[in-house]
């Protein structure tokens, strides 16, 4: 998911880029506002820290671009495009190493495990929101 900042920033386009390069499939995507009740949801685990407020204010203070890419590892793969959650200790290179430097405006969300994918997935899309498609290049990318 591109944070608020990312999109109001018009990064939206090269970042989606990256992710579309390494060989990702894009099988969901829109830009949205999230409620309060959303943000509070989707970021449910960190409820209680002292960065908390602040985040949730953060997710909802523009629209959002949230997607779902499919791929061979792409959870794992996706965080190490993302890079670390301080911008200033994410290696150049990874997104947030080149395009942000507070923690509290790191442009990015993904998701860390199958489980939060899932669990994140089902709060921000709908079944008929997917598209269902081949790559024609699948054989290239993959061995
Ligand atoms: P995300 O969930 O957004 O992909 O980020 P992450 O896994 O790399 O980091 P996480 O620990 O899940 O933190 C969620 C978001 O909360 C903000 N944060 N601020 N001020 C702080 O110490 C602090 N720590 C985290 C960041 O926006 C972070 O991405
Ligand atoms: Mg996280």
């Amino acid at each position: 998911m591109l944070k608020p900042d990312a999109v109001k920033r018009r990064l939206t386009g090269i970042i989606l880029s990256r992710f579309e390069q390494r060989g990702f499939k894009l099988v969901a995507a829109k830009t949205m506002i999230i409620s309060d009740e959303l943000a509070k949801t989707h970021y449910g685990e960190h409820e209680g820290k002292p960065f908390f407020d602040d985040l949730i204010s953060y997710i909802t203070s523009g629209p959002v671009f949230a997607m779902v890419l499919e791929g061979d590892d792409v959870i794992s793969l996706v965080r190490k495009m993302v890079g670390a959650t301080n911008p200033k200790e994410a290696d150049v290179g990874t997104i947030r190493g080149d395009y942000a430097i507070d923690t509290g405006r790191n442009i990015v969300h993904a998701s860390d495990s199958q489980e939060s994918a899932e669990r994140e997935i089902k709060l921000f899309f709908d079944e008929s929101e997917f598209c269902d498609y081949n790559l024609p290049d699948e054989d290239i990318i993959y061995e």
